[in-house]
This record gives C-alpha cells, structure tokens and sequence, in this order.
C-alpha cells in the first residue's frame, strides 16, 4: 500500500505522525541541502519595499541576469512561475496533441497534458536497463503522429540522466517527424551539464524546449521561479499570450537575481552534492548485503530498490518516519512497484541517520 504523500507534503506528513514540521528531515524534497548563503539572507531583506511595486512588465532585467546564467540570449528565455507553469502554458500550446512522456516521469507532464485535450503514451524506462535510456528503442516510438515528447534530465526519480549525444539524435528524429522536445532540467545542475545539458542544442533546434527551476539546485521552492528556453519563436509568442501578466512577484525577480548572482554559494553547491553522492553511494554500496540495490545517481538524489520479498517501501517510509527521516515511497511512482524508494542527498549526520535507519529496517 502507497502513504500516498506527495515528496513536499511536509504538513501532511507530520500531522499524520503527529510531531512538529521541524522534527522532520524532509530527504523528499530534493532541495540542496546548503540552503541560501548568508550573504543572499543580508541582501535580499534589502529588497523588501520592491512589494509596493508591480515588476517590470516583461522581466527585461531577470531575463538578462538568466541570459548572463546561462549564455543563451535573453530573447530565448522566458521566466515563470516555478518551472510548473512553463511545464503547462508549453504544453498548452499543443492543445488536444498526442505526448510521449519517457517515464517514470513528474506527474505534472500527464496531468497538464490530459487537461489541455491531449492524449498521452508512455515511453518506460526498464528496470533491466538500469532505468538507463535506450536510444534506439525510444526513437522506435517517435513517429508522425507524435505531438511532444517529453524528457526530465537527469529523470526524477530514477536519477539517471540521458546523454547530450544521445539527446541530439532524438531531436533529429523529433525534427523529422514534426514534432516538439520538451526537456525539463530541473535537476541538471547537480550533475555534469557538460555531459548531460541539452543547452548547447537550442541554437540547432527550433523543437528544443528547456525548462529550469530555481526550486531545487537554488533552495528556493517557496520562491516560485522557473525560466525556460527556446529558439522557437513561434513557440515563445503563444506562450506568452497565453499566460496572465506579473506571474512573478517583484520581490521574486529580485530575489532570482541575487541567487544567480551568487557564484561562490553556485559552486559551492555543484562540488558539495558531488562528494555526498558519490559518499552515500560507498554507504549504499555497504548494504548491497542486504538486498539493496541503486541506480547510478546522477542528480541530488537517488532511487533504491528492496530485494527482500518480506519488506517493502511503504514499510521503510513508516519505519524512518518514526525517526523523524522521510524519504519517498516510490510506490506507484509511474510503473515503480512496492520496492521502490527515492531520497535526496542532505548533511553528512543526516544522511548517516538515514543509511542506518535503512539498515536497521533491513536488517529487522
Ligand atoms: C522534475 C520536476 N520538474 C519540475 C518540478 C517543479 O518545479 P517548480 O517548483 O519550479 O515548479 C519538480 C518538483 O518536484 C520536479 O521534480
């Protein structure tokens, strides 16, 4: 049996567990743990009278600190309420199309699909592949009649991450059969953007369309600031005359500017999540004996899998709950079964607690 909690469902959590929200280590979230850095605390309280404002109108000045972030000119970005609303208002312009969403896959692809009209198809990422893409086999399934496809990389929750070599022969095939790419990057700073980032694509692809979130990698969920990415003019155009105007607060746009600005805490963050991954890896790698198994992370978290027939992740969450940890339970998660559980990268302490509580539940 699922908990059915959502990974941020914190209240929900600690009512059903009847403790504070501060007794809890929310290793569901996905949120670097470094948190914001003291000297964007000192500046952004500066900001605070920006409310008696409305922003500025077409975000001249976030999309420049974007572009200056990112290298992509600021006329390809448009910034967003939380990477959600980017997620919905691009899938909005394909009202009533087919998507191919490779999953597992965030659950709002399908639920803003299925509610613009559109009809959805899954591409499944296998366990016996290690939840790794299969290239060909997607390619297999991208035909004429293929609105969108959609694409998170690195993946959430199965933390794998797809190749920029291998993203660059899906949009061949997206271009030839007319379709649209939508790659959600949420996660891409954790992990190798060399590698993995699909940037380096938008100048030759007018099908790619990049979606970031300034949640995660920039501790700010609460924030509410995405941005995305396209050379696609035509594309850019719907979406902005579909949305509502000021979707962002001026003490947001502010306050992106200032965490983008912030070039010692951005790296700081990129060289601390890889030491802890590959360090709970070696931890993970300790409970092989156990029956765990992972997959090779590439983001801030990873997703395990339960070997022992007799136990289960719905189990485990309960079992860690009690200790004030909570992971996901994965169950449902997609095409995941019962065995299946995610959990972020936090302090050291934190996720030593969190290996032993695993341990002990395999163990009992
Ligand atoms: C893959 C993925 N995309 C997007 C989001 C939502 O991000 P935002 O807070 O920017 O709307 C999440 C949140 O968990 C996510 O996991």
């Amino acid at each position: 049996m699922q908990n059915g909690f959502h990974g941020s469902d914190i209240e929900a959590v600690a009512k059903r567990f009847g403790m504070k929200e501060d007794e809890i280590i929310s290793f569901s979230s996905n949120v670097n743990p470094l948190g914001l850095s003291d000297r964007f605390r000192n500046e952004a309280s500066k900001y605070i009278n920006c409310i008696t404002e409305y922003p500025e109108r077409d975000y001249a000045t976030l999309r420049t600190a974007l572009s200056e972030y990112t290298g992509i000119p600021s006329s390809c970005i448009i910034p967003g309420n939380g990477s959600t609303e980017l997620i919905s208002a691009f899938i909005r312009c394909f009202e009533g199309g087919n998507a191919l969403i490779v999953s597992p896959a965030y659950s709002e692809y399908e639920r803003s699909v299925l509610s613009s009209g559109g009809r959805v198809s899954f591409f499944e990422l296998l366990e016996e592949d290690d939840f790794e893409l299969n290239t060909d086999r997607l390619l297999a399934s991208i035909d004429e009649k293929t609105d969108i496809i959609v694409i998170c990389n690195p993946v959430n929750p199965t933390s794998t991450a797809i190749l920029r070599t291998d993203m660059e022969r899906i949009l061949q095939k997206a271009g030839e059969c007319g379709a649209a790419v939508l790659v959600d990057e949420t996660y891409v700073e954790f992990c190798d953007m060399e590698k993995y980032s699909a940037e380096g694509l938008l100048s030759s692809y007018r099908e790619l369309f990049i979606i970031r979130s300034m949640s995660k990698f920039f501790s700010a969920p609460g924030l509410r600031l995405g941005y995305a990415m396209t050379e696609n003019e035509e594309i850019r155009k719907k979406m902005e005359a579909l949305r509502d105007p000021w979707s962002i607060s001026s003490f947001s746009e502010k306050a992106a500017v200032l965490l983008l600005s912030d070039k010692d805490h951005i790296k700081a963050s990129g060289e601390y999540i890889k030491k802890e991954r590959s360090r709970v890896c070696s931890l993970l790698d300790e409970l092989k004996g156990y029956g765990v198994k992972y997959y090779s992370p590439r983001a801030n978290f990873v997703l395990c899998r339960i070997g022992d027939e007799k136990k289960n992740a719905t189990a485990l969450f309960e079992f860690c709950m009690r200790r004030g940890l909570m992971i996901r339970d994965c169950t449902g998660y997609g095409s995941l079964d019962g065995r299946f559980f995610r959990f972020c990268f936090m302090d050291e302490k934190s996720d030593d607690l969190l290996i032993g509580a695993i341990r002990e539940y395999l163990a009992g």
